[in-house]
């Protein structure tokens, strides 16, 4: 974890000391395959959001207003594909730190054709401080 992301706290007696925030995952390590790569290269810009400051209006990001899933670590995102591929009237979104995870879901989007689905590459505490407004309907 970095410094940039604990959270100055104010102690009993005072004095402010830096939080140190729980992480709930740890980076792992993992070999890049063609298809992976291919999907970060290719589908990054097209699928992954930014973090944002403000509130998001998915509605602007999907082009329409639908039912919303949030997916919170997906994995190898085989799961949210089948869900995507299976619900075009719906739209989706994953959270994954996982590098190889986020390839193979972008590599199976493009594969696929999908514009109901998009991606966060980051920490989902991040995410839901950050991008979802706490009366967001999404599921
Ligand atoms: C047990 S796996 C579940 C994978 C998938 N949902 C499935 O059922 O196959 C948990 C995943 O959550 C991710 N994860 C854990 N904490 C996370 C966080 N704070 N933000 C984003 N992803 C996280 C991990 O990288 C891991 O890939």
């Amino acid at each position: 974890m970095t410094e940039s992301n604990d959270t100055p706290i104010q102690t009993e007696e005072g004095d402010e000391r830096q939080h140190r925030r729980i992480k709930s995952f740890v980076m792992r390590a993992g070999r890049m395959t063609e298809g992976q790569q291919k999907g970060l290269d290719q589908g990054t810009p097209l699928f992954v959001l930014p973090l944002a400051d403000a509130p998001v209006d998915y509605d602007q990001v999907f082009g329409r207003s639908a039912p919303r899933s949030l997916e919170i670590g997906f994995g190898m995102g085989h799961s949210l594909l089948e869900m995507a591929a299976a619900a075009p009237d719906q739209d989706f979104i994953g959270v994954e730190v996982h590098r190889p995870g986020v390839g193979a879901l972008l590599n199976g989007v493009l594969t696929q054709g999908l514009t109901n689905l998009r991606v966060y590459d980051c920490d989902a505490i991040e995410v839901l401080n950050r991008c979802i407004a706490t009366t967001a309907s999404i599921a």
